[in-house]
């Protein structure tokens, strides 16, 4: 196969992360014989001080005509003035939305070696292996909102707004993401009190018709917070709006212990080239100002990222599956990044990770 990818490398650790995954895509394009173009492009705060604007034209052309889109972090103390005309993360929300990326995917899965990692008790965490769905361009951010004053009173207001047909794509998109896995979905709402997740949560059971070999579960989002800590390894995928889904999201990822190792993929609407859907694809990390430029970051969260674009974007599943394998054996050797090495262990640095990963591939 051959694909464009275009790198967005952007701010601090990103530049190194990103480095470490592309190492990656070179050996998976050697081994199973394909032909991966990449270009970088300027998003962020180096965008800013290059273009003065967080999304240059370029960028965005280029994304707009890629197969898929690495990230690795954007922002920093640097572009941090409030009061600044400009900030790094205006080219992420701009990007996400001139993509049309509707849905952010989050897998969270506890390699059994770290549980100590994890702020939960080793009883509940063992087996978690879970996938939150959030919708990413409707719901209450997207709705009419507005400040205002009446009567000598201020007044805010914002409005959860959802059309069937968003619900739809988002609902189908979870079904067939639990059919390649153990076939469970939970279904986030408040359809006690809100007529918005009424709609919601009929509308996801008309889709789930053409599923019935997927076990659908709704679940209301108070409950939801609950069980994650209660009984985090009984969720197989999870589907949310954009709001119960952000808190969700933040939740779940806290069970791995290290936001260092965790990936994510939003996907849009527009198909690519090889009939996939086009996305972007980042770790949940921001550029780590703290430890930027020593060589430190873990890699793990932006090379499973790269799995997900193989999987996602291309249609590779064997050669995702490759990279999640290496990166399991990996830490099954006991190899460690600052920040997953407990009790004064011996950590590596971010080329030694990678290439602890890279045997194994
Ligand atoms: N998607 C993004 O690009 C994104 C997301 C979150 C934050 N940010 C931006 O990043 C900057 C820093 O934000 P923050 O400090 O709140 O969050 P952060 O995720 O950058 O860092 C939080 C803590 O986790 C550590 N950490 C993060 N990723 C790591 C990794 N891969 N390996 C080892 N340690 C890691 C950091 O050293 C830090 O101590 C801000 O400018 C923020 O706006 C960007």
């Amino acid at each position: 196969m051959q694909a464009n990818i275009v790198v967005l490398p952007g701010d601090g650790i990103g530049v190194e992360v990103v480095t470490a995954a592309l190492a990656v895509l070179e050996a998976i394009g050697r081994k199973f014989g394909h032909e991966f173009d990449t270009e970088e492009y300027l998003i962020g705060g180096c965008a800013i001080d290059a273009h003065g604007t967080a999304l240059p034209d370029e960028t965005r052309q280029a994304c707009l005509s890629a197969d898929a889109v690495l990230l690795g972090a954007v922002g920093g103390p640097k572009w941090d003035d409030p009061n600044a005309p400009v900030r790094p993360e205006q080219g992420l929300l701009a990007i996400r939305k001139a993509m049309g990326l509707y849905a952010n995917l989050r897998p969270v899965k506890l390699h059994p070696d770290l549980i100590d990692a994890s702020p939960l008790r080793p009883e509940r965490l063992a087996g978690v292996d879970l996938l939150v769905i959030r919708e990413l361009t409707g719901g209450l951010y997207f709705g009419e909102g507005g400040r205002w004053v009446e009567n000598g009173e201020e007044w805010g207001k914002n409005t959860m707004i959802y059309s069937a047909g968003e619900i739809r794509r988002i609902a189908k998109l979870a079904f067939d993401a639990a059919r390649g896995r153990r076939k469970k979905l939970a279904s986030i709402d408040k359809a006690n009190v809100l007529d918005v997740m009424r709609l919601w949560r009929k509308t996801v059971a008309e889709v789930a018709e053409d599923y019935p070999d997927v076990e659908l579960e709704n679940v209301l989002v108070d409950a939801a917070t609950m069980h994650l800590l209660s009984r985090p390894a009984s969720f197989d995928v999870m589907v949310a709006g954009n709001m119960f889904g952000d808190i969700i999201t933040d939740e779940a990822s806290m069970l791995s212990g290290s936001m260092g190792n965790l990936p994510s993929a939003s996907l849009g609407q527009h198909l690519n080239r090889h009939g996939k859907p086009q996305g972007l694809y980042e770790p949940i990390h921001g550029s780590a100002p703290d430890i930027a430029g020593r060589g430190i970051a873990n890699p793990i969260g932006t090379i499973l990222s790269l799995a997900l674009l193989l999987r996602h974007s291309l249609g590779l599943e064997l050669e995702a599956t490759a990279i999640e394998n290496a990166v399991d054996q990996a830490l099954s050797d006991g190899v460690r990044t600052a920040d997953l090495a407990s009790d004064g262990k011996k950590s590596v640095n971010t080329q030694q990770m990678t290439a602890a990963i890279l045997v194994h591939i």
